[in-house]
């Protein structure tokens, strides 16, 4: 079903000088996520840097019809094939000692739509070498997915999907005390990597 995007290629560039996002955790770089996709579904590779959403915007232009059919995809619940256990550090926004970077909660209904785009658009992403590295995979709506690397070296995973997991996860078991229809979370993937599900009023 999804197919048609499989063409569509992730990788990072050099870091953008001026980058106006701010890292997640102090001290942490942001890597600059540069998608290569196939714009018009010919071959040719178009370098779009940002978010998902970004790269949809972009697509909206160029090749409706592929945005059309992302929009209408339902993430299989039972493709989790590369679904891996994750740790979910849950974090109460009230609570100092867990909210230690001060960090603001996330809406679900936002945070699951930029994990289906990130299952929908394929591609593998990469993230520089860490520890500390992010890069913003989704934003909309003042809700954020982050994707760090804690690794020495860069690292490729198979799929968007896998983030977009990581994501959801953190989201879904993670609802604020205060208000549970939001959410604020962390997950840790044993290969050394993480995500992040928050507030972002960074550019987005
Ligand atoms: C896209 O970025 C990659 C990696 O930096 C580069 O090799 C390639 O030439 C770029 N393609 C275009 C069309 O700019
Ligand atoms: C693909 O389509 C775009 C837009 O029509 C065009 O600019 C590009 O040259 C095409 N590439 C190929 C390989 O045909
Ligand atoms: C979900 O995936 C499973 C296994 O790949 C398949 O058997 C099932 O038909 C799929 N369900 C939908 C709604 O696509």
């Amino acid at each position: 079903m999804l197919c048609m995007v499989t063409a569509l290629v992730a990788f990072l560039a050099a870091p953008v000088l001026g980058l106006p996002v701010q890292a997640p955790i102090p001290g942490y770089g942001v890597e600059d996520i540069v998608w290569g996709v196939d714009v018009y579904g010919n071959g040719t590779i178009v370098n779009i840097t940002g978010t998902v959403q970004n790269v949809l915007s972009h697509l909206n232009e160029h090749n409706p019809a592929l945005v059309k059919k992302i929009l209408a995809s339902h993430p299989n619940a039972s493709d989790h094939h590369e679904e891996k256990a994750q740790r979910i550090r849950c974090i109460d926004k009230m609570d100092p000692a867990q909210n230690i970077f001060g960090w603001d909660v996330a809406g679900p209904k936002w945070i699951h739509d930029g994990a289906k785009y990130l299952q929908g658009v394929g591609g593998q992403p990469t993230n520089g070498p860490g520890p500390g590295n992010c890069g913003r995979v989704s934003c909309e709506y003042h809700s954020a997915i982050w994707w760090c690397n804690d690794n020495n070296k860069p690292i490729t995973l198979p799929s968007f999907s896998t983030i977009g997991y990581c994501a959801t996860n953190a989201c879904d078991l993670c609802p604020d005390s205060w208000s549970p229809d939001r959410c604020l979370g962390q997950g840790f993937d044993t290969d050394g990597w993480n995500c992040i599900v928050r507030r972002d009023e960074d550019s987005c």
